[in-house]
């Protein structure tokens, strides 16, 4: 990709707020972030203009697990285009099917059925429509701070914040404290037809839940007769070093939703994974949810390939390893900046830094950008930073990590708050 020059990308940045979005424009301009992805390649992203480079810690909430461009999947994607396109959802599909049964090996007891979509919202909406149509009953327990989506029924299980602007929306969404056994046993009902949680949530600042919790939700959901829906949107395919993440857990889900690194970061696909019985519904009703472009026949060949490579056991220990490096690295860090550092919350690759104060972890990502890392701070805990690398990283990367992280944190002290924080902590997109 060719370097813009900075004229080149004034005018972008003009022309994305006055055609795209003004108040994102205006937002990184207060922040002093003013990036545009150029060049991108394994773990790092370039500014249009070449003259930044970051290494990402975001991922995209892991639409990058496999790094920018993974050579294999460009090829992948290539070789598709050579032979396919999107295909036609109402007919059936060899790339759809070769995708599902991958999926129903790689997913543990009878969950041997996928719906696909093109959005994780998408995905979530469906794992609740069907959770909802196939027991006959209505309510739907979700987690305070949790985040599933902005589209119907994902944005009905989101904090309040989320929702008010949008009018009424459809009723039966309660929510409860994430860990919190005693709410879940109050608030489910003989009408709960769901419990839907991220294993690990992300948005909530990489919460590290106890076996005991989601053991406990397990029984508690079979025991009333209503289905526990994990989202894997962010801390599946390998992200924790297992291929799920409900694998640290011993427990089996009756729906599992997928996406982001599903795409391999090239082509946009999604997953509702379910259990056989509930096929059921579908098999009297198999026209009444469509997606025009879910499981797109282009991107399905390359959600095959990003399966095989992420369940590769080599791969999964490759993670594993890594994060030991990190563990070791973030742990001293912690020990030399307790003004800032509190503590860490980590599963593989899955990492959450507590800062001592909201103030901190806000201004760390202004920080650790110009230190040349994009790392963002958890919007539903604002006292977290999420480390979200790609999986792909190697030992250098990792030293390359905790030096930005390092030297970001010891950039704090100077830094004036010269804006508003609360307004720009509202604006922010993550
Ligand atoms: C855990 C989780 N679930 C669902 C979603 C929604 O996915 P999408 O933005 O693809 O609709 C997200 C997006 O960030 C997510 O983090």
């Amino acid at each position: 990709m060719k370097d813009y020059t900075k004229a080149e990308k004034k005018q972008i940045i003009k022309d994305f707020a006055s055609h795209v979005s003004s108040g994102k424009a205006k937002t990184f301009k207060d922040y002093g972030m003013e990036f545009i992805i150029g060049k991108r390649e394994g773990p790092y992203i370039w500014d249009i203009t070449g003259k930044k480079k970051l290494i990402n810690c975001h991922s995209n909430g892991g639409v990058f697990n496999l790094g920018h461009r993974n050579p294999e999947i460009v090829k992948t994607m290539h070789n598709a285009l050579d032979e396919l396109d999107i295909g036609n959802h109402h007919f059936i599909s060899k790339q759809r099917a070769d995708l599902g049964k991958k999926l129903a090996e790689l997913m543990p007891g009878d969950l041997d059925y996928t719906v696909f979509g093109s959005g994780g919202g998408e995905a979530i909406d469906l794992a609740l429509k069907l959770a909802r149509a196939f027991t006959g009953k209505n309510d739907i327990i979700s987690a305070i701070g949790g985040y599933h989506g902005h589209t119907g029924l994902a944005m009905a299980t989101g904090d309040p914040e989320y929702k008010k602007p949008f009018g009424e929306l459809a009723p039966g969404f309660i929510q409860i404290p994430f860990g919190d056994l005693e709410s879940l046993k109050t608030k489910m009902q003989a009408n709960t037809a769901a419990v839907i949680l991220e294993t690990i949530p992300a948005t909530l600042g990489i919460v590290i839940p106890e076996k005991e919790y989601l053991q406990a939700v397990r029984k508690i959901c079979d025991e009333n007769g209503s289905l526990l829906i994990l989202d894997e949107v962010q801390s599946g395919l390998g992200r924790t070093g297992k291929l799920w993440a409900f694998e640290h857990y011993d427990i089996i889900p009756d729906i599992v939703v997928i996406g982001k690194g599903l795409s391999g970061g090239i082509y946009p696909i999604s997953a509702t994974i379910f259990r056989k019985p509930y096929e059921a519904f579908f098999k009297k009703n198999p026209f009444i949810h469509i997606s025009t472009f879910g499981g797109a026949e282009v991107g399905a060949a390359v959600a095959l390939k990003v399966l095989e490579i992420s369940s590769d056991p080599d791969f999964l220990s490759h993670v594993t390893q890594m994060a030991e490096y990190m563990k070791k690295g973030i742990s001293a860090l912690v020990s030399k900046h307790p003004k800032y550092l509190e503590s860490f919350n980590q599963l593989g690759l899955m990492i959450g830094l507590r800062f001592t104060k909201e103030k901190y972890s806000l201004l760390f990502t202004k920080a650790a950008y110009e230190s040349g890392m994009w790392a963002l701070y958890a919007n539903n805990d604002k006292n977290m930073v999420q480390i979200l690398p790609p999986l792909i990283i190697d030992e250098n990367h990792v030293e390359e990590i905790i030096d930005k992280i390092d030297k970001a944190v010891s950039k704090l002290k100077y830094y004036k708050i010269a804006f508003n924080i609360k307004e720009i902590l509202n604006k922010l997109p993550w």
